[in-house]
């Protein structure tokens, strides 16, 4: 087991993970501060491109941005989402899953549960690939938004679905949208970490959307706190800069370009 991963899993009963997503080299090095998880989520194709769902999200998508927040990442364990369509047998998921590894040097990769797909997981581990889970709340695969583990019986087949996962040989799993009483059965009954996303503090960890919670992104459900308000400060900087090059306050003289220096 790689040395990151071995960190986040001992993590599981002593501290809690601190896990967010990121696009770009400028972002992630601030979160790499504070972060033991960076996830390249297909969360981009809302948060970038404006997409209504993650389903067009490509794998070249994925490489690209991973690139990119690789560039900004030092210490914090590097995930990387494979997009939809891109695991749907063994022999897809195996190229490129080490496509993804080999082009953009991240640590793991992350799948959506789908159809018991707990036998693709379990060939990308045996093949030297980490493996993060995810369960509940899955956008590659279910259009309409819904609470998951709303009755013991749900409850059960989600218990299932996390020690089938785990059992494959993934590393950590996230449970996206459960209720606390699931997320706190499975977080007990599986020996990885869980990690959150409207699921409650019963998880050993919790992820966010970055763009969601820094306020840029427009989308605040329930489970979404905003930390800041970013797209106010960006508005305000981008009302001055209009103004001051409309006055000709901008460029003044000492923004000039004529002696040898630059910076
Ligand atoms: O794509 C993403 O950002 C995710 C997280 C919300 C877990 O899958």
């Amino acid at each position: 087991m790689n040395a990151k991963i071995k960190k986040i899993y001992k993590k599981k009963n002593r501290t809690k993970i601190v896990c967010l997503t990121a696009y770009s080299k400028s972002v992630a090095k601030i979160l790499d501060k504070f972060c033991d998880i960076i996830l390249v989520g297909d969360s981009m194709a809302n948060v970038l491109y404006g997409q209504k769902n993650t389903h067009k999200i490509s794998l070249i998508n994925i490489v690209q941005h991973t690139c990119s927040v690789r560039e900004g990442v030092k210490k914090s364990l590097l995930v990387a989402d494979m997009p939809k369509g891109s695991y749907l047998t063994a022999k897809n998921a195996l190229k490129n899953a080490r496509l993804i590894l080999k082009r953009t040097k991240c640590d793991a990769v992350k799948l959506e549960s789908y159809k018991n797909n707990f036998e693709i997981i379990n060939i990308l581990v045996k093949n030297k690939i980490p493996v993060m889970g995810h369960i509940g709340f899955t956008p590659q695969y279910k259009k309409k938004f819904r609470l998951e583990g709303q009755t013991e019986k749900e409850i059960d087949l989600l218990l299932n679905e996390a020690k089938s996962i785990e059992k494959a040989g993934a590393f950590s799993l996230v449970l996206e949208c459960l209720t606390p009483r699931a997320a706190k059965r499975i977080t007990k009954q599986i020996s990885i970490p869980s990690i959150g996303i409207g699921s409650s503090s019963y998880c050993d960890g919790q992820i966010l959307v970055t763009d969601d919670m820094l306020g840029l992104s427009g989308f605040y459900p329930k489970f979404v706190k905003k930390y800041a308000n970013i797209d106010r400060i960006i508005e305000k900087a981008v009302k001055k800069y209009s103004s001051d090059v409309k006055n000709a306050k901008f460029p003044s003289k000492e923004f000039f370009l004529n002696g040898p220096k630059f910076r």
